[in-house]
């Protein structure tokens, strides 16, 4: 799972005018948060829970990512795999800011869909009301009985489970914006080599002295930081794979490719011992890095050779694949071997 795993509370969104919970003047000042917010609340008092939740809907409509959702969304979109956005807010900034809803994992729930209580389908309406939506009723089955699909204090909130899966290979922890009363963050961050946490101010709930770095500031002030941080740690890898890739390369021109033809089956392997090789000689990569690069190449080489050219038979051809590969690793230059 990745490298770098990015949890973020209500602070994060504090900045885009979407109030937190337990700063003064949050929402739980202004609400009982056991009349809209705990397990059983949509039995005992579930006219004022759907107001709620479908005034917080229409109240997130025309809120606009800020600078730290847009930075976050840009390193998610660039490293992929290697970082991972958690998030405990419901509202949709992440996906405003560019992210596709599936590459955020939202803790809580989310605040545009809504889950039938009978055949559990979820669904987005969108900023509307539950009412207003499918006249109130579910798409598939036709009950009435629709909730948010929002996690309520004392129930199950699935999505945990994917936090714990992410902290798994977790190598740097950033935390951004929450008070950790709910999400004990710390229990993470004691596990962690490398952990940045970024509030306004200190949190009883949260120990900061377990944290590599600690800024207390805006999220928007403190985001080029992190994202400075959050590069270095990733690029090193990518930035060290292609220097590798190169570096095999350039010591191909001195072995005597020329004329050799590969024949797919016959010199994959080749391909692959002589990768071996060469990449090996040039810095120590991590088994599993390694077996992705080869394979990529590989699948790469195999593609390549059965749909555009028949056989590499010379360095050029070869150097094209190359090339090809490393641009691959979203380089905008293509290095010129
Ligand atoms: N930049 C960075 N941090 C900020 C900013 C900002 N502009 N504004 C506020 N913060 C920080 C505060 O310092 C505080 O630590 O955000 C945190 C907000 O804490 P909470 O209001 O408790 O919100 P959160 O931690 O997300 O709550 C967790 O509790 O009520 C439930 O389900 C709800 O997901 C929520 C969970
Ligand atoms: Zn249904």
């Amino acid at each position: 799972m990745a490298k770098v795993v990015v949890l973020s509370g209500a602070g994060i969104s504090a900045e885009s005018g979407i109030s937190t919970f337990r700063d003064s003047g949050g929402l739980w000042e202004e609400y009982d948060v056991d009349k809209i917010c705990r397990a059983g609340c949509l039995v005992d008092n579930r006219d004022e829970t759907i107001e709620f939740y479908d005034k917080r809907r229409e109240d997130i409509k025309d809120k606009e990512p800020n600078k730290a959702h847009e930075v976050l969304a840009q390193l998610k979109n660039r490293y992929k795999d290697d970082i991972a956005i958690i998030t405990q807010n419901v509202d949709n900034l992440f996906e405003k800011a560019g992210l596709a809803h599936e590459d955020v994992i939202h803790l809580h729930g989310y605040l545009t869909e809504v889950e039938c209580e009978d055949c559990r389908l979820v669904y987005d309406i969108g900023y509307k009301k539950v009412q207003d939506s499918f006249n109130g009723k579910c798409p598939t089955c036709s009950s009435n009985k629709i909730r948010p699909f929002i996690v309520m204090f004392g129930e199950q909130a699935p999505m945990y489970k994917r936090l714990d899966e992410e902290m798994q290979d977790c190598e740097l922890f950033v935390v951004i914006g929450t008070s950790g009363n709910v999400v004990s963050v710390d229990n993470f961050v004691v596990h962690m080599d490398k952990s940045i946490l970024n509030n306004l101010e200190p949190s009883d709930a949260i120990f900061d002295e377990l944290y590599t770095k600690v800024l207390y500031a805006k999220a928007t002030e403190a985001i080029d930081e992190i994202r400075l941080d959050i590069q270095d740690h990733l690029k090193t890898k990518v930035d060290r794979l292609t220097h590798n890739l190169i570096s095999a390369t350039v010591h191909m021109r001195n072995y005597d490719l020329d004329g050799l033809t590969f024949e797919y089956e016959k010199d994959a392997n080749f391909l692959h011992n002589y990768l071996v090789k060469i990449i090996k000689e040039v810095d120590d990569l991590s088994k599993d890095e390694f077996d992705a690069v080869i394979t990529k190449l590989i699948v790469e080489f195999k593609d390549r050779r059965d749909n555009k050219l028949k056989k590499y038979e010379t360095r050029e051809d070869f150097n094209a694949l190359i090339c090809f590969f490393i641009n691959d690793f979203e380089y905008e230059k293509i290095y010129t071997i």
